[in-house]
């Protein structure tokens, strides 16, 4: 009778059998079921088709029946000599012998197939009919198993499954089926054997004891409590390969052990520890100490959202994280100012190199600062401490003999005599055969190039060229050095796949020697006698700044710069700096023997294009830094669109159209919805104060997703992961917006005492969660963050959730504590605004004027249809719209079981398609993901 075996069976019943022994039970059966709960229908309709005596108790989902499990198992059958049976079938199959039926062999074939194929299937239709209002499609996911059943039942010509009775297995069977079928008749199943079974009065009556009559909606409650179904074989969007952990819809399962570690954690307080910043920061004994740079923008190129987003933007996330973590962190940077082009500059705008210097790094500042990236300090390389310092590494460098004397060839203007930025030059790369190829570097493959090895080459002016020859000194003899320190720092720190990769194929060309002077005026002066006219040559010069800028901000720069021990050091940069940043700039301070604090951690981005072409200034094409804020668009916004897109491991493309859905599904109606409805409860309902909160198994079981969602976010940051970690926000906020969804506490709060109370569990939790929101945003979006924080007034020790370890998430507004002023945080972006200002940047008009220029730009217009569709998010719509799925996806049946003309049921589907990716707007999830933009190159 008693099966031993442990045995995973479909839901959260494990065959085994309490070991444990009781006295006084009075040789009575105690059955414990809960109302609503599918899987004690079948044990109910046992007890009623083989009349057993057994009394029937009715108990909570939550109620622990059998007392060495941690979990609630029911329903459980407590059998006379104390002892629990607490698997289904195993039950169905007891009761069924206790009356004096065995189960035959055949029966046991088909509870098995009942557990094994059936119930996984069933479950997860039940989870989308009960949860999720989508009953029209799940034959999707049952159809197959049900297949197998009307097969079998067609080649057998006894009423019963198993022969001329009823047995155990038409009991399981058809109660497993009934509250799928139930309402519908749905699918066929064959014969007249699910009818025949679901006409037995004992059947009726057990349905009716199970669900009141009440369909669907009884078993709301229990499902509510069950983990989301994991995925089936038979969905076809699924890969096969997914891991166990992933379920539907990207829920994740969460153990019984996260569920308990997760509720004991959420009352354990904050750290009141203070992480204030005292200018001048410098390395801690103790700390993690980390020196963070971003790569210093040329000064007089108006920086574009591409540079915005490789450099400045990902550089400020990561540190506003890492003073979260409580690292003792600083972030410097600053303009690049000498050089040619400043020099052209100059002249072409009638002013000293200083004054175009002064006028543009005002305007970095002033984009940046617009931007929000919070710098410790933006400094500039037109400095004393750039030339002292410069000067220094140089004559180190000739000291430990790693110059030496050459002569190169440069691209010199003949009318008038000066020599050519080589950036200016234009031509076929001599690696790459790139057509667009710049006289210092390929934009496509990477290498540096001396402006003279351009085939075909185009000055942009186009003035008449000659090469020259001239001295200059190269660094040489540093490649093993370099090559030991690559080695390690590596595979120590966080290098981006793509600096490591742009690395090792500069080593395998082996390093060349490259010219570090240029005959220029506007550029630090190289110190040495025989070559005082020339300057330092700007690669060699630029990365200077990050030393020379710190140390305009302290004195004691060297404890940050001259201190490997104790710092450690981020570079971000987009891919194209790459070599400067991992090969050049090291060979210098390797070379300089001055214990310098060399790159751990290389970030590179890939390139960011605009609707699928590249920025250009001078073809009028993308956005620049100076205009985002005249579009009216919230600082805020733009960070997280851009971080959203954020060219991670490939090349992404800026789209107005996608910014526009991106503003308005994610941020809007998920992100803003959960945190504004979260909010709008504690004020409306609960008088502005949070309410007091009794965790049920839901509420925890939430605290654990949301953990879980948070340390996914930790780790990532941690590796500067940045777009991938905000992903886990979002994710954060979906499950918000389900659980007040599946909770109706609008609806709870005009109900009794408990119902109430739950919904004043339901609101604690949620704006608890808004509150770590408003943290993990932090980075992202500070003042959408502060403004969230500001309206829960929550306590200043609430950013201290992530300073230990993984993060913890605990009740940071506890009850009573009271809210400021709540307010939505988002407006809708319209597509008529969106149109107007894809025509403002789109440069189109300069293209259309331009029509004779080399290289014609098109600007695709992609349709901004997607956009009129999104609407505000609102539960009365979305009722509305899962009201009309459900009709629609009717219509759709009936056409086609009246087999209608094709075209007819076409256009039905296409509407019940549409009306879907209303609702899942309307439900605040992000639509369709939009159509993938073909890539150029
Ligand atoms: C976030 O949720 C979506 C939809 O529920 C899912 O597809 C995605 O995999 C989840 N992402 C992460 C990073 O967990
Ligand atoms: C750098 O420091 C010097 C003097 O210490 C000061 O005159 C100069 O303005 C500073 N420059 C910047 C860019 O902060
Ligand atoms: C480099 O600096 C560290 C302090 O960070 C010091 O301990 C070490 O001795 C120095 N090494 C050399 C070679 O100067
Ligand atoms: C979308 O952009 C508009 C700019 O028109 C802005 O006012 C709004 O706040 C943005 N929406 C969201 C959700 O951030």
């Amino acid at each position: 009778v008693m099966d031993t075996r442990t045995r995973r069976t479909s839901s959260n019943s494990t065959v085994k059998v309490s070991r444990q022994s009781r006295s006084g039970i009075n040789g009575q059966m105690k059955l414990f079921v809960s109302e609503g709960n599918p899987h004690c229908l079948k044990v109910l309709a046992a007890v009623e088709v083989t009349g057993v005596h057994c009394e029937a108790q009715y108990v909570s989902h939550e109620e622990k029946v059998v007392p060495f499990l941690s979990r609630p198992a029911l329903p459980a059958l407590l059998l006379p000599n104390g002892q629990h049976l607490f698997s289904s079938n195993a039950i169905c199959r007891y009761m069924f012998e206790v009356s004096g039926v065995e189960s035959t062999e055949l029966c046991n074939q088909w509870l098995e197939w009942e557990a094994t194929d059936l119930q996984p299937a069933l479950l997860q239709a039940l989870h989308m009919t009960v949860l999720q209002g989508k009953g029209s499609e799940v034959s999707k996911v049952i159809q197959g198993p049900l297949n197998y059943l009307v097969q079998s039942l067609s080649k057998i010509n006894t009423p019963y499954l198993t022969g001329e009775a009823v047995s155990v297995a038409d009991v399981v069977l058809w109660a497993a089926l009934y509250p799928i079928l139930l309402d519908s008749g749905r699918f066929d199943v064959g014969d007249l054997w699910f009818d025949r079974v679901n006409g037995m009065h004992a059947c009726q009556t057990a349905a009716q004891k199970v669900l009141q009559g009440k369909g669907h909606e009884c078993m709301k409650s229990y499902m509510q409590r069950q983990p989301a179904p994991q995925i089936s074989q038979c969905r076809d969007m699924q890969p096969s390969n997914s891991t166990p952990a992933e379920a539907d819809e990207g829920e994740r399962l969460v153990s019984e052990e996260e569920i308990e570690a997760a509720a004991l954690t959420w009352n354990k307080g904050l750290s009141p520890q203070a992480t204030e910043r005292k200018h001048p920061i410098l390395p801690q004994e103790g700390k993690r100490n980390i020196l963070l740079t971003s790569a210093l923008p040329y000064v007089n190129n108006v920086p574009h959202l591409g540079n915005i987003i490789g450099c400045v933007l990902s550089a400020d996330v990561f540190s506003r994280y890492g003073r979260l973590r409580g690292w003792n962190l600083l972030f410097v940077c600053g303009t690049d100012e000498y050089g040619t082009a400043t020099e052209n500059k100059a002249r072409e705008e009638g002013l000293t190199p200083q004054q175009i210097c002064d006028k543009y790094h005002a305007v970095h500042s002033s984009i940046y600062k617009w931007f929000q990236i919070d710098f410790d300090f933006f400094g500039r390389t037109t400095t004393e401490k750039q030339t002292e310092i410069a000067q220094d590494i140089f004559w180190r460098l000739h000291k430990n003999d790693f110059l030496v004397e050459d002569t190169v060839e440069q691209l010199c203007c003949e009318n008038c005599k000066r020599f050519l930025a080589d950036r200016f030059v234009e031509g076929i790369c001599p690696h790459c055969s790139y057509p667009e190829a710049r006289g210092d570097q390929c934009d496509k493959c990477g290498r540096l190039i001396n402006a003279v090895e351009l085939k075909a080459r185009q000055v942009m002016e186009l003035i008449p060229v000659v090469i020259l020859l001239h001295n200059s000194l190269f660094p040489f003899g540093l490649e093993s050095q370099l090559e030991q320190w690559l080695d390690k720092s590596t595979s120590g720190g966080d290098w981006t796949p793509n600096a490591k990769q742009i690395t090792r194929s500069w080593l395998r060309d082996g390093l060349k020697p490259r010219c570090i002077t240029r005959d220029l005026h506007w550029g630090t002066p190289v110190p040495h006698p025989d070559f005082k006219e020339k300057v330092f040559y700007v690669w060699f010069d630029a990365p200077i700044g990050y030393l020379s800028i710190t140390a305009n901000y302290t004195d004691k720069w060297e404890k940050w710069w001259k201190n490997p021990q104790q710092v450690e050091l981020y570079n971000f940069m987009a891919k194209d700096n790459v070599p400067f940043h991992s090969v050049v700039f090291p060979c210098s301070l390797l070379g300089a023997q001055d214990n310098y604090t060399l790159v751990n951690h290389l970030v590179a981005t890939e390139y960011l294009n605009y609707e699928d072409t590249k920025f250009s200034k001078s073809r009028g094409v993308g956005v620049f830094g100076d205009m985002a804020k005249d579009t009216g668009i919230p600082s805020d916004v733009w960070r997280f669109y851009l971080l959203y897109v954020r060219p991670e491991g490939q090349d992404s493309a800026f789209s107005w159209a996608d910014m526009a859905m991106k503003n308005n599904s994610e941020l809007l109606n998920n992100l803003g919805n959960f945190i504004n409805r979260a909010g709008m409860f504690v004020m409306k309902f609960f008088e502005g104060c949070v309410p007091v909160m009794d965790l049920q198994h839901e509420d925890k079981r939430l605290l654990a997703l949301v953990g879980w969602e948070l340390q996914q976010y930790i780790q990532l940051m941690d590796k500067v992961k940045i777009r991938d970690a905000l992903k886990h926000i979002l994710n954060i906020s979906r499950h918000g917006n389900q659980y007040i969804q599946v909770n109706e506490p609008w609806k709870k709060i005009k109900g009794g005492d408990t119902e109430r109370q739950r919904a004043g569990t339901v609101t604690g939790v949620s704006v608890n969660i808004a509150c770590l929101l408003s943290v993990m945003l932090l980075p992202y979006m500070p003042t959408v963050s502060q403004t969230i924080r500001d309206q829960l007034n929550a306590p200043q020790s609430c950013i201290n959730t992530m300073l230990q370890g993984t993060g913890t998430f605990v009740c940071a507004l506890s009850a009573g504590h009271r809210v400021g002023t709540v307010s939505p945080l988002f407006q809708k972006l319209e597509a008529d605004q969106i149109e107007a200002l894809k025509k403002k940047f789109g440069g189109q008009q300069k293209t259309a004027q331009n029509a004779a220029s080399a290289q014609p730009v098109t600007v695709p217009v992609p349709a901004a249809a997607e956009v009129t569709t999104v609407n505000g998010v609102d539960s009365e719509k979305a009722k509305q719209l899962t009201q009309a799925v459900a009709e629609q996806g009717d219509k759709v049946r009936a056409l086609k079981a009246q087999k209608a003309e094709k075209a007819v049921i076409t256009a039905e589907v296409a509407k019940l398609l549409d009306l879907k990716k209303q609702l899942a707007v309307a439900e605040g999830k992000s639509p369709e993901p939009a159509p993938q933009k073909s890539k150029k190159k």
